[in-house]
């Protein structure tokens, strides 16, 4: 029997250590979390896109009474961009979020396995890697592709 081990890479930052495109990217993400529809978990997501043509899409979570049929801020914002620039590729895609006192959360917000999902078919969409930026007070996570955070995923069939 052998064994496989799965390495993932994620950068640690701070918002200084960021590129001037990555910190606005961050900046719009935090400012979706405001209008986020939230009513349920009170837990506010942001998310923004940077499209390959420059445009800078916002996304963020909209919860419904029946649950299922609201949306994550990261699917929102894929969506939205997908029916505005169905031409464009996403290049980076940034994510914050507030708690249900209404902060900033300290530690960065993580995609759920349905956004993860989509993110896998935006890079198969338009064969290249998202980077993504998972936004924390305390620490920023910066990943190179969705591959890091979802190894051995499904793509195709
Ligand atoms: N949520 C997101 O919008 N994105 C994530 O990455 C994690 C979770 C939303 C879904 C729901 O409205 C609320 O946060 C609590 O799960």
């Amino acid at each position: 029997m052998n064994e496989l081990t799965l390495k993932s890479k994620i950068l640690v930052c701070q918002m200084d250590e960021l590129t001037v495109e990555e910190r606005q990217l961050v900046e719009v993400a935090i400012q979706s979390t405001e209008h986020s529809y939230a009513p349920f978990s009170h837990f506010h997501v942001g998310a923004a896109l940077l499209l390959s043509n420059g445009k800078i899409i916002e996304g963020c979570n909209q919860e419904n009474a029946v649950l299922p049929a609201g949306i994550c801020a990261e699917r929102a914002a894929i969506f939205s961009a997908g029916a505005q620039y169905p031409e464009e590729a996403v290049v980076m895609l940034a994510i914050a979020a507030r708690d249900t006192s209404g902060r900033l959360t300290q530690e960065p917000v993580s995609p759920c396995g349905v956004c993860r999902q989509v993110i896998i078919e935006t890079e198969t969409r338009f064969k290249r890697k998202v980077r993504i930026l998972l936004y924390g007070e305390s620490k920023i996570y910066v990943i190179d592709g969705i591959g890091d955070l979802m190894p051995l995923a499904f793509s195709d069939f």
